[in-house]
């Protein structure tokens, strides 16, 4: 772990009130009634959430215990009996948002779907029992892997309703990502689609199921359910494999939600953590309703009206918590879009704002640098007068794009909410509440109340006012993360252990270092582990290297990121060959491919560089620094007198 410097951060000045008019029709509308909020939920936040859980959702049984935290093993709402799938739909259906449109979803090569609350209720019932017919029970894994079509969230919501939990694989993942995910999780069942569309082009899913189910012998995996979308030919495994609009037509539409116990999984989504395979972040059910929708209501403001577009994809937890599951909980109506814009249609989504006449909009850093690039003419050819909130996730925002957002996207009339949390939080731990919190670009402000958010040493003492440190959370909330799946130790380990307890006292840290200032804004400052984070998603680069190492040429491979102007930062991997191979444009080709292949096109890294040896210590050792600083091409930083063989350095930067 590197620890946090602030070198290189903005002193940033600017401020920006929330608009008076936006603040006078807020949910929560001055930054007294924040700290209203804010110190009641610290002084005592079992009861703070205990009184939002009884108000906000629906209960079967209501619970005995609102807390039990035995560190890092958190317990809330013990005793309850609830179901996720039932907050998002049967309750809406007895008001008028039956016919209000729950999804509106605007499809790649033209076409669109609105469903309705009452709609989408009766095909989750559906799907939902399909899934039992085909085998699935209570606690059984269901793997989704899909695009981004109503039956993902379709898909998600049978499995809640069913008590199965889900495990999503982002559709940009390759085959061999998705074996090792759908074997580690156990699944029975996956839920695909035979393509999707996507830039142009088609992603071939059900192929990469196929693959992924051949010959893996570790396989639990009994069938395949797959939703027709590109129509294009593939093959359906007998007695494996079933088309959803088969078993649609004969599947009854009444299908009474399971009572769930508070704690039982939801749903597992892994993902990237600086050692070995990627985590499988385990998510329970009442904890996770609650956190996601009370941050939905507060952050996004959200009133009766809106229509809310979050641009995520379904296979990450923004698609979770922020298209899925917070939006439909609160009875809003989500927007989702199949496509991502791209050079043939550059406008694409200021065309949908318009079109819909969207309100919130929700977007990464890399999109709005690639809009910046695209040209301000594109959104200033559209009507986006019916935003009124923007909001941002990924990773840090550079105040630059934020100020861009804010004159050309948001007319300097809609606040920016930059919201920090990750997979493991569940929700938004750092986000300004809109109608209340003054906004500096590129802060995610304070933490949402409840959260107990601080930047510490090593030893876990706050450190002063814009000193660099680790950004940490001091009590349990409702939808931590509750173990990785299968290995509790590893649980306590990554999350629990970096910052040692003391005096009773628990350090939730997963990755992060931050600052605050001198008026309390936190600003973070990115990854201190080997995580980094490529046009908003987040990779490990030791499953690159790993991915590097099992092709045959490959002996030694060390992966760093790179800034990059539109994604943030870029792969850059260093490489050394085994004695028969030679480097060559072909050789780097190869293993550019052979990554996607192993990973996704999310990992594609952007340069090799091949070399005889690697920077190392003394005990042999990666000095991963050092090529951060080489891919850079910045002067080489800190200490080199650990450094086994100095002449490595100047061959890599001779080559570079
Ligand atoms: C980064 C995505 C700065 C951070 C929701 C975190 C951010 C990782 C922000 C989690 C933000 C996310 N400002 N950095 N507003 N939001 N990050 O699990 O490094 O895919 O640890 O969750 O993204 O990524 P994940």
């Amino acid at each position: 772990m590197t620890s946090p410097t602030i070198e290189s951060i903005l002193q940033e000045k600017r401020t920006f009130a929330p608009p008076a008019e936006f603040a006078e029709n807020a949910r929560i509308k001055s930054m007294a009634e924040y700290r209203e909020l804010y110190d009641r939920a610290a002084a005592d936040p079992a009861a703070f959430w205990g009184e939002l859980a009884e108000k906000e959702l629906h209960w079967f049984e209501k619970w005995d215990k609102t807390l039990e935290w035995e560190p890092p093993v958190a317990k809330w709402f013990v005793g309850g009996k609830i179901n996720l799938s039932y907050n998002c739909l049967d309750r809406h259906l007895t008001t008028w948002r039956k016919n209000k449109a729950a999804l509106i979803w605007e499809g790649e090569p033209g076409d669109s779907r609105t469903l309705t609350y009452a709609q989408l209720h009766r095909e989750v019932c559906q799907m939902a029992n399909v899934l039992k017919q085909l085998g699935v029970k209570k606690g059984d894994v269901v793997g989704i892997y899909m695009p981004m079509i109503p039956e993902a969230a379709i898909a998600m919501l049978a499995c809640a309703r069913i008590g199965a939990p889900h495990s999503v694989v982002f559709g940009g993942f390759s085959a061999e990502a998705l074996r090792d995910r759908l074997n580690d999780a156990n699944a029975k069942l996956v839920i695909t689609a035979d393509g999707g569309f996507r830039k142009d082009a088609i992603v071939s899913l059900k192929i990469q199921v196929d693959k992924a189910l051949e010959n893996n012998a570790a396989s639990s995996v009994d069938n395949v359910l797959v939703v027709e979308r590109t129509k294009e030919k593939i093959h359906m495994e007998p007695g494996r494999d079933h088309w959803w609009h088969d078993l649609q037509q004969g599947a009854s539409a009444d299908c009474p939600a399971e009572e769930m116990d508070s704690e039982d999984m939801l749903f597992i989504l892994y993902t990237s953590g600086s050692t070995g395979k990627p985590k499988g972040v385990v998510h329970t059910t009442a904890g996770y309703n609650l956190y996601t929708h009370v941050t939905t209501q507060w952050t996004f403001d959200l009133q009766e009206t809106d229509v809310y577009w979050c641009t995520a994809d379904v296979g990450w937890i923004t698609g979770h918590s922020y298209i899925v599951y917070g939006p439909l909980s609160n009875g809003a109506t989500s927007l989702m879009y199949e496509g991502a814009p791209r050079p043939s249609k550059p406008d694409a989504i200021w065309e949908i704002v318009e079109k819909y006449g969207v309100t919130i909009f929700y977007t990464a850093p890399t999109a709005i640098r690639a809009f910046i690039k695209a040209g301000e003419h594109l959104p200033k050819s559209r009507n986006l007068s019916s935003l009124r909130l923007l909001g941002t996730v990924g990773e840090p925002i550079n105040p630059e794009a934020w100020m861009w957002y804010h004159k050309v996207i948001g007319g300097e009339r809609c606040p920016i909410i930059d919201t920090w949390w990750q997979t493991e939080t569940g929700g938004f731990m750092l986000t300004p509440l809109p109608g209340a919190t003054a906004t500096k670009p590129g802060s995610a402000t304070h933490p949402f109340p409840g959260i107990l958010a601080d930047v510490v040493d090593l030893e876990g003492n706050s450190v002063e006012d814009n000193q660099g440190g680790y950004l940490v959370i001091k009590h349990p909330w409702p939808s931590m993360m509750r173990t990785v799946y299968g290995d509790f130790d590893r649980f306590r380990r990554s999350y629990w252990e970096h910052i040692s307890p003391k005096d009773g006292q628990y350090f939730y840290f997963a990755g992060d270092g931050a600052r605050r200032d001198e008026d309390g804004y936190f600003w973070v400052m990115g990854r201190v582990d080997d995580v980094i984070n490529v046009a908003g998603h987040r990779l490990g680069t030791m499953e690159i290297e790993s991915a590097l190492v099992s092709h045959p040429a490959v002996a030694e491979a060390a992966v760093v990121g790179k800034p990059d102007e539109v994604k943030g930062q870029n792969v850059v991997a260093f490489v050394t060959l085994e004695s028969d191979y030679t480097a060559s444009d072909a050789l780097e080709k190869e293993l550019k491919q052979h990554v996607v292949d192993e990973i996704g096109a999310i990992a594609r890294p952007g340069e090799i560089r091949f070399s005889d040896d690697l920077p190392k210590t003394r005990s042999g050792k990666i000095m991963r620094r050092l090529l951060r600083n080489l891919a850079s091409g910045e002067e080489i930083s800190g200490d080199t007198s650990t450094l086994q063989d100095r002449s490595v350095l100047d061959k890599l930067r001779g080559g570079a």
